[in-house]
């Protein structure tokens, strides 16, 4: 009796071992497909577009790893209650992961809200909501880079040329007069960098003197407008421009072009990102340097982290900070390594 009670437990078992090997074979098929949604605030912003460029290849570099990919893009063109309807319907289809380039930073709960009733993770990149919208839900995540870093890379690039060539103080009154064109208000990179940046450039023992500061929101044509303004208020006395990214660079540059300044009466011009147009230029000597905003690197973790949270495979490898963040590193580009940053180097 006793020695039948035991074959009975072994079979029952032995069964319920088997059923639990076919459900685990089961799962990672249902979950190799990844219906990625990305949702992105404005594709007019030349970064942003390049960005989810990078991003859609590296998506879809994941077949290579066995997964089945589709990719769906939306762009919200710069209104957050077109992006929070774009969300419901990329979840609506089907998306089992989310990778979100906010609009209004300050304002993610509604997306928080739909993709938390259908148990979607959401990757949000580049525009980084608060930290008390982050611990809304176990599923959230960041990918971006550290803005204090971009400026004060851009800091020690300008205090770097502002040694070596003393032309750079035209006046020669021993004090840089500069000017920043800064990014939209409220953006984690605007305030950050600009600040990072001027502070820099004084540990560096630079005299400085601000005689402007204009917003033009990440906007080549709207720096083109604040510098020309800037340029017909102080003329010749502008020696530097802190830029808050490379298109903002290249439209003060588009003033000066327009102004018709000799060379010798510009002055030296400092972005941020590594566009195409950003490297071409550092390249061309009109910009005097960048800093690599790695959008590359910050597409790469972000198909790691979309793949792990779909698979639920390979979660433990990533390595995050406050276990939701990852933030890539800005690195400096100058005349002498742009080379390696172009075409299909990066
Ligand atoms: C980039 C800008 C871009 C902005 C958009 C920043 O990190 O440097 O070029 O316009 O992100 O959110
Ligand atoms: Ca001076």
């Amino acid at each position: 009796m006793k020695v039948k009670n035991i074959q009975t437990s072994v079979i029952i078992i032995f069964m319920a071992f088997l059923f639990l090997c076919a459900c685990e074979k089961q799962q990672p098929d249902a979950t190799d497909q990844i219906y990625v949604g990305v949702a992105s605030y404005n594709q007019s912003d030349t970064f942003i577009s390049q960005m989810v460029s990078c991003l859609k290849e590296e998506l879809e570099e994941l077949e290579n790893d066995g997964f089945s990919v589709s990719v769906t893009i939306r762009d919200a063109a710069g209104s957050q209650r077109t992006q929070d309807d774009q969300v419901e319907e990329l979840i609506d289809a089907g998306c089992n992961v989310l990778c979100v380039n906010l609009v209004d930073r300050s304002n993610p709960s509604e997306i928080i809200d739909m993709a938390r009733e259908n148990n979607v993770p959401v990757i949000f990149f580049n525009r980084e909501p608060v930290a008390g919208d982050m611990m809304q839900w176990d599923r959230l995540y960041y990918v971006g880079a550290n803005a204090w870093q971009s400026g004060m890379i851009q800091g020690q690039l300008a205090a770097e040329a502002i040694k070596e060539n003393p032309r750079i103080d035209r006046n020669k009154d021993g004090k840089i007069q500069y000017v920043i064109l800064e990014g939209e208000p409220g953006h984690q990179d605007a305030i950050i960098r600009t600040e990072n940046a001027v502070d820099t450039l004084k540990n560096y023992g630079i005299q400085l003197e601000k005689l402007s500061c204009g917003i033009a929101n990440w906007n080549r044509a709207q720096a083109q407008n604040r510098m020309s303004q800037m340029i017909s208020q102080f003329q010749h006395n502008i020696e530097l421009v802190l830029a808050n990214n490379d298109d903002m660079a290249l439209g003060a540059i588009d003033a000066y072009q327009k102004s018709n300044f000799t060379e010798s009466a510009l002055p030296v011009f400092f972005g941020i990102d590594g566009t195409d147009v950003g490297l071409a230029a550092v390249a061309d000597g009109t910009l005097s340097a960048t800093v690599y905003n790695d959008k590359e690197g910050q597409a790469k973790a972000m198909a790691e982290l979309a793949a792990a949270l779909v698979s639920g495979k390979g979660l433990d490898k990533i390595e995050f900070k406050k276990e939701k963040y990852i933030y890539l590193p800005y690195t400096r580009v100058t005349a002498d390594n742009v080379g390696e940053y172009m075409g299909d180097v990066k």
